[in-house]
C-alpha cells in the first residue's frame, strides 16, 4: 500500500505530463499555470486511496484522479472571478493575469479536459463514473450559486450555510471518494459509505477554510487573508458572531466600510471577543466524528483504513 505522501507524489508526477494543445496559447497557458501551481492535491489522492481499498492496481484510478483535480482547478479559476480574489496559491489569479474573459474560457476548457480524462475509465464502470461525476459537478455549481446569493442576504441561518458548503465543497470530496471506490471495484454499500466519509470530511474542510480565511498565516495561506470578510461571505464565523453580538456590533458585521482593511480588523476583533474560532473548531469536530463513523462502517480490514486516518490528520494541520 502507498502512503498518502507517495500517492501525492504520483499525482505530482502525472500532472506535468498532461498534454494540452499549443494554440491558442492564451487559452492553454493559464491551464498549465494553475495546474502546476502546486495545490495540496487532496482530492486526487482521495480517489487513489479509495480505489486502493479494493484493488492493487491503482493505476486504474489515475485518469479519474486527474479528472477530479482538473475539475477542482476549474472551479477555483471561476471561483476567483466570482470572489474577486487577487491571489491563489501565493500567485496572481488567472483573471488578474490574463483577464476575466480568458479565465472564463480557460475554465470552460478545463471542464472539457476533465471529461476527456473520465472517458478513459474502463467501459464496465464508465456509466456509473459519468453519473457520479455529473451529480458532483452540478452540486458544486448549485453551492457556488447559493454562496453568491448569501452575500446579498442578512438572514442566512446555520443549516442553510451547512447545506451551501456541503454543495460547493463537500460533494466533491464525497464524489472523489466514491469514484475511487467505483473504479476500484467497491460494492454499493461501501461506495455510499465512501461518499459519506468524503462529504463529512468536506464540510469540516470548508469550515477550516473559513477559519483560515480569517486566522491563516498570510505567508503560508496563499490567498488574501480576510477575503471572506471583505466579500461579505456568510461563513460559520460570521453567522455565529451575528447570533452572539450586541446590536451595535451587528452593524459592524453587516457594514460595507469604505476601507476593507478596517473592516477586516474590526470584524476579526469581534470574532476574538466571542471566541468564534473555538466555536467553529467545535463545529468542525462534529463533522469529523461523522467521517470517522463512516470509515469505521466500511467493510474493509481495519489496517487498510490507516491511510485515511493519516489523511485526516494531514488535512487538519493544513496552513494553506
Ligand atoms: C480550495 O481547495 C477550495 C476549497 C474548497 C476550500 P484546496 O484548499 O484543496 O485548494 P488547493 O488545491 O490545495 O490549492
Ligand atoms: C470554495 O469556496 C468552493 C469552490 C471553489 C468550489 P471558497 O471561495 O472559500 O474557496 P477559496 O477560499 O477561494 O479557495
Ligand atoms: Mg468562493
Ligand atoms: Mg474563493
Ligand atoms: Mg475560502
Amino acid at each position: 500500500m502507498y502512503t498518502p505522501i507517495q500517492l501525492q507524489e504520483l499525482i505530482e508526477e502525472a500532472i506535468p505530463q498532461i498534454s494540452y494543445p499549443a494554440h491558442p496559447s492564451n487559452l492553454y497557458e493559464p491551464i498549465r499555470y494553475i495546474m502546476n501551481l502546486g495545490g495540496k492535491r487532496i482530492r486526487p489522492v482521495m480517489v487513489l486511496m479509495a480505489a486502493e481499498l479494493f484493488t492493487e492496481e491503482i493505476e486504474k484510478a489515475l485518469d479519474v484522479a486527474l479528472a477530479i483535480e482538473t475539475f477542482h482547478n476549474f472551479t477555483l479559476v471561476h471561483d476567483d472571478i466570482m470572489d474577486n480574489a487577487p491571489l491563489r496559491r501565493g500567485k496572481q489569479t488567472i483573471h488578474e493575469k490574463w483577464g476575466v474573459n480568458t479565465a472564463i474560457l480557460s475554465g470552460d476548457v478545463m471542464m472539457v479536459e476533465s471529461n476527456k480524462h473520465l472517458a478513459k475509465a474502463d467501459i464496465s464502470v464508465l456509466k456509473e463514473v459519468l453519473e457520479t461525476f455529473n451529480l458532483t459537478a452540478q452540486g458544486v455549481c448549485e453551492g457556488q450559486q447559493l454562496d453568491m446569493e448569501f452575500e446579498q442576504r442578512n438572514n442566512v441561518n446555520i443549516p442553510e450555510y451547512i447545506n451551501m458548503i456541503r454543495l460547493k465543497t463537500a460533494v466533491l470530496l464525497g464524489g472523489a471518494m466514491k469514484l475511487g471506490g467505483i473504479v476500484g471495484g467497491a460494492g454499493k454499500t461501501d461506495a455510499d459509505l465512501l461518499y459519506k466519509f468524503g462529504e463529512n470530511l468536506g464540510i469540516a474542510f470548508q469550515l477550516q477554510d473559513d477559519i483560515l480565511d480569517v486566522y491563516g498565516n498570510p505567508e503560508k495561506f496563499g490567498k488574501q487573508v480576510g477575503g471572506d470578510i471583505i466579500a461579505n461571505k456568510k461563513t460559520f464565523l460570521h453567522l455565529t458572531a451575528l447570533a452572539l453580538a450586541a446590536e451595535e456590533e451587528k452593524k459592524v458585521l453587516n457594514s460595507n466600510l469604505s476601507s476593507s482593511d478596517e473592516k477586516v480588523k474590526l470584524v476579526t476583533a469581534l470574532y476574538d471577543r466571542y471566541q468564534i474560532k473555538a466555536l467553529a473548531t467545535a463545529e468542525m469536530d462534529k463533522y469529523l466524528k461523522e467521517a470517522y463513523q463512516a470509515l469505521a462502517d466500511l467493510s474493509v480490514a481495519d489496517e487498510k483504513k490507516t491511510n485515511f486516518r493519516m489523511l485526516i490528520k494531514q488535512i487538519l494541520v493544513r496552513e494553506h
